[in-house]
């Protein structure tokens, strides 16, 4: 003990004399690597000592459910370290969680999440009124640890901390791609890291209805490739999410969206048949009879049948995006439409909506639609999930429905961070709802759909950026620095790896596979350094340059589906010419840096052109290769001008920007990110730019 004591004393002496220089500079305290950043912080001085003797005790209130949340915590903190801890209870514990209460056993929307965590330099507590509080509480101590000079250490601190909405969700639907539970599971330790209560559970498509029903057994065996989870592994799912303080919201999408239950029950469609499971991607045709009485005697009999499986207050029905081409052209529906006075397919819409919403009340839970189902007159105890715009959350609320953000969420669409976290569901139509109505607003979900994800790349398209949007949805509304949130973003991207998920380890097997297993160390670090600086298109551009009609049986192998959705390497490098030329071009420092980067982008077309030769998924990008090398000897040209103070000639920058806007275009479903920045520098150097002058 005395050397632990002896090494302590050191470690704060040492962190005090740290303070006192970062104060004498006028700098800020060192920033806390936490994220979602905390409702309140108070930082301190010294630090608490992380060591193999480390132990956490659990006062008032416990559980099991408390004892696996802190084996769980021993586990992880000892993989970040690999500190080898025992799980030996100790007279003095370093870490003390008192917990209050037990939290609802099925649990509940605005449940109390809040926790205080106060870290002293001879040990740590969290206070939690519930679990959930405290299992936060824990998560944001496993965060706190970081290396130091002198060992592993917490920083003296303390820490208030709740939730800014009471509903943060991913949604994964796993119905395009089927999404076996061990990944779901995975991810789910990921939610658990960064707060967030949902998983939304998209598991029913047209291209497969995911679920076993015992009920209806050819829904699952006809309707999913034999890619279903049983009713066992569903339970053992939600019993999973529960230990993490994270609700398990099923979504059974109706009534569009439902080939897949069609191959095996026809009779609920509109059309004539028969199904086939889809294998495409878009909007489709078949969708159920709103007008047939069966039709609802099946759903009753399956929803009851789900709700008995899936404990939560909230049931997903679904809704969005019917064409009601069955609907058209089905005279028995034509008919039905106008003896009941239902004017439109919208009207009709609102008639299934109806119905099921009444089922679904009858078996005791609540309904939540995507914006589609918010048709005037539905119930007020449906949740709206607005997708098409923030409007319709505004719009809701304003009529005294909850609803939930999404739009601005679609982890699919490949958004910046700094996109997805500019997204505030106050913002916007929702800033001008009056203070009770912004209650209505309960939060949101990103959604990762499933079009051009599998098991090998989808934890790389959720993570890191759902840490961005965990942090909007937990976070004061004022926690809004983009530097300060990529930063964070960097440090929690790393520790998730310590969960098993493979955001970042699957990138360079997939370059691997592209390469050929016979390529060269220098041939791979030529992929991986064109690799990194490009993107996958936006939006939704990516079936429409599709090279052809994708469905589910493209394999994702190539380079757009490898490359992370945002380029770490082109965000700092338009960063560092920014830098640049807001110095007009005296940087000397920036300047080397950017010299040093375009040299490397120069010549590495030469050490991938081997490859292209050799394998197809690199020959597919060789333009882009070519583009990047061309467009690298361009900055480098405009940073002679710079450095020599001489503007360029107004044709030669006229030649050299209209290469670049044709590097600019999108190549093999590919965005060549170091473009634009480059272009801000030819422009710079040019006569009347703000580096064209001589200094
Ligand atoms: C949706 O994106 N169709 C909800």
């Amino acid at each position: 003990m005395g050397v632990g004591h002896w090494m302590q004393g050191i470690c704060v002496i040492g962190f005090a004399l740290l303070l006192c220089a970062a104060n004498a500079g006028g700098q800020e305290q060192p920033r806390l690597n936490l994220m979602p950043m905390p409702a309140n912080v108070q930082s301190g001085s010294g630090s608490l000592r992380i060591d193999s003797s480390f132990s956490v005790a659990l006062t008032g209130h416990t559980e099991p459910r408390l004892d696996r949340a802190v084996q769980r915590f021993a586990r992880q903190l000892s993989r970040q370290t690999a500190l080898p801890l025992s799980a030996n209870s100790s007279a003095k514990p370093t870490l003390t969680v008192q917990t209050d209460r037990a939290s609802k056993d099925v649990q509940e929307l605005g449940e109390d999440e809040s926790y205080t965590l106060s870290v002293a330099a001879d040990g740590a507590k969290i206070e939690a009124p519930t679990p959930l509080g405290a299992m936060h509480g824990l998560q944001t101590f496993l965060q706190l640890v970081a290396v130091s000079p002198d060992g592993f250490a917490a920083p003296v601190v303390t820490i208030q901390d709740k939730p800014r909405f009471p509903w943060r969700g991913l949604m994964i639907d796993v119905s395009r791609h089927f999404i076996p539970l061990d990944v779901l599971k995975r991810n789910l330790d990921g939610l658990e890291a960064v707060k967030m209560n949902v998983f939304h559970w998209h598991l029913s498509e047209n291209q497969g209805f995911r679920v076993e029903s015992k009920k209806f057994p050819k829904l699952h065996t006809l309707g999913s490739d034999g890619l279903y989870y049983t009713q066992d592994e569903i339970r053992d799912l939600i019993a999973y999410a529960r230990d993490r303080g994270i609700r398990v919201v099923p979504e059974f999408d109706m009534p569009g969206h439902s080939t897949a239950w069609f191959v095996g029950h026809p009779e609920l469609a509109s059309g004539p048949g028969p199904y086939q499971i889809e294998r495409r991607w878009g909007i489709f045709d078949p969708a159920m009879d709103p007008t047939n009485e069966k039709t609802y005697k099946f759903l009753d009999e399956l929803v009851a049948e789900m709700t008995k499986l899936f404990p939560d207050h909230y049931f997903h029905i679904g809704g969005d995006e019917v064409n009601g081409k069955e609907w058209d052209a089905n005279p028995k529906i034509q008919e039905f439409k106008k003896s009941h006075n239902l004017t439109s397919n919208d009207a009709l819409q609102a008639y299934f909506s109806g119905r099921i919403q009444k089922i679904v009340t009858k078996h005791g839970k609540a309904v939540v639609g995507w914006d589609e189902v918010f048709i005037p007159g539905v119930p007020k105890d449906i949740v709206i999930q607005s997708w098409r715009g923030q409007a319709s959350l505004a719009q809701a609320a304003a009529q005294g429905y909850h609803g939930i953000l999404s739009n601005g969420y679609y982890l699919d669409l490949g958004w910046s961070a700094a996109r997805h976290y500019a997204v505030d569901p106050m913002s916007g139509p929702g800033a001008n709802l009056t203070p009770e109505q912004q209650q209505l607003i309960l939060g949101g979900e990103s959604c990762m759909w499933a079009e051009y994800v599998n098991p090998e790349n989808i934890d790389s398209r959720i993570w890191p950026r759902n840490a961005a949007i965990a942090e909007r949805l937990w976070s004061p509304q004022n926690v809004t620095d983009v530097a300060s949130m990529y930063a964070r973003l960097h440090t929690i991207g790393g520790e998730l790896e310590w969960l098993g998920l493979t955001h970042r380890t699957y990138y360079p097997q997939m370059l691997r596979r592209i390469a050929g297993s016979g390529a060269t160390p220098d041939e791979l670090a030529g992929l991986r350094t064109l690799a990194d600086v490009v993107e996958p298109v936006k939006d939704y551009t990516r079936e429409a340059t599709a090279p052809a009609e994708p469905s589910s049986a493209t394999p994702l192998n190539r380079l757009v589906d490898a490359v992370p959705l945002e380029s770490d390497v082109a965000r700092r490098f338009g960063e560092r010419v920014d830098k640049y030329l807001a110095s007009s071009c005296r940087d000397a420092d920036a300047a080397a840096q950017l010299r040093a980067q375009l040299s490397i982008w120069r010549d590495n077309d030469a050490k991938l052109q081997p490859l292209t030769q050799r394998s197809f998924l690199v020959k597919e990008i060789a333009a882009t290769s070519q583009d990047l090398s061309t467009i690298a000897g361009i900055g480098l040209a405009a940073l002679d001008f710079a450095t020599k103070g001489s503007a360029a000639t107004d044709e030669w920058k006229a030649q050299q920007l209209a290469v670049i806007e044709q590097a600019n275009k999108p190549k093999s479903q590919l965005l060549l990110m170091p473009a634009p920045p480059i272009q801000k520098l030819v422009e710079a150097v040019g006569a009347g730019g703000s580096c064209g002058s001589a200094k």
